[in-house]
């Protein structure tokens, strides 16, 4: 049995993704209830600029407003300084600094090159110092919708740079689900090859091609314990064409219990939260486990006919 950590992003990156904004009242409610449920930490919400990410501009209230269980770490977003010290402001627990592995995806999204974006991201590791913990996430490791393939020494020369700037993580993305298993196999053995033990490696995958839980299954495979998840599935990068959600955190979850790993979630309370999930944003979502029920629960026989 392995312990696994896992880490939900449905208030980033689901609601970032989210046609209609939700209130500010939901999204705290939601995150509170998601405190509740054993993760080990929760991506609250993002501090971008509101005209980039409209759906998270409530950020502050958000995070003034959420109660902070014990054992959970709260992490957000941050795209560059100016995000850093809102984040700082707000007491966050984790800043999540981004870039991409791919100049389209990262000039699209961050209007930087991945030069200026290494720049940034150094000065904010350096101002930021001791005050907060530092995640780094690498978006289109796995592949760009705009360049196709993706070097996997460009994923693992940025990673070994951070993890050189001493930060405690490092996340490698499948921004638009193009990833499979044998090359998440290959990502994952060579970046646990390479990389310093103490680095925190964390794998996020999207569900756009069907592949998210088989590739979850195969970094775990590989040694790794880290992985986001958004519930219902729901999320995407809107500046990613033809980006669309992550694994369902409920999905995954289920799979490593079902396998007798422990994830430290209470899967039936958060099967209760994501019930609750289609009536805040006003539709259906992708995720399977929330809606057939848990291997474990059973049905009665349907009635012989006499
Ligand atoms: N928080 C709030 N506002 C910010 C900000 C931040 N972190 N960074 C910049 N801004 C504001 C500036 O103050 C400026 O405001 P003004 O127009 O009222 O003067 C405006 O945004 C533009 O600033 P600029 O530095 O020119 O940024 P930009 O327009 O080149 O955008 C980013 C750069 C990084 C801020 C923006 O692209 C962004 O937020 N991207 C995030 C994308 C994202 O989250 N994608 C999904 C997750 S992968
Ligand atoms: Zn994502």
């Amino acid at each position: 049995m392995t312990r696994i950590y896992f880490h939900e992003v449905v208030t980033r990156d689901g609601f970032q993704m989210e046609p209609e904004f939700v209130a500010t009242d939901a999204k705290v409610a939601l995150i509170d209830a998601l405190s509740d449920c054993g993760y080990a930490k929760i991506e609250v919400t993002s501090f971008t600029s509101a005209k980039a990410i409209p759906m998270l501009r409530d950020a502050e209230e958000v995070m003034g407003r959420i109660r902070r269980a014990p054992g959970v770490q709260y992490a957000v977003l941050v795209p560059n300084l100016r995000g850093a010290e809102r984040a700082l402001e707000s007491r966050a627990d984790e800043l999540n600094l981004v870039m991409s592995a791919s100049e389209s995806h990262n000039l699209a999204n961050l209007r930087m090159s991945r030069v200026q974006s290494v720049a940034a991201l150094t000065e904010v590791i350096r101002v930021v110092d001791t005050r907060a913990a530092v995640n780094v996430s690498i978006s289109t490791a796995f592949g760009c919708p705009m360049e196709g393939d993706v070097a996997q020494h460009t994923v693992l020369i940025l990673a070994q740079r951070y993890a050189d700037l001493g930060v405690r993580g490092v996340t490698v993305c499948d921004t638009t689900g193009m990833a499979h298993p044998a090359q998440v196999r290959v990502m994952c053995d060579a970046l646990q090859r390479h990389l310093p033990s103490a680095l925190e490696l964390t794998l996020h995958f999207h569900n756009t091609r069907g592949m998210g839980l088989a590739n979850v299954l195969a970094a775990l495979q590989s040694g790794i314990v880290r992985f986001d998840g958004s519930l219902g599935g729901l999320g995407g990068c809107p500046y990613a064409p033809g980006a669309s959600g992550n694994i369902a955190s409920e999905d995954a979850i289920h799979m490593l219990q079902a396998m007798k790993h422990d994830t430290g979630v209470n899967l039936a309370r958060l099967l209760d939260v994501a019930h609750r999930l289609p009536a805040i944003i006003g539709h259906d979502v992708p995720s399977q486990v929330s809606k057939a029920g848990p291997i474990g629960q059973l049905h009665a026989a349907p009635c012989q006919p006499a």
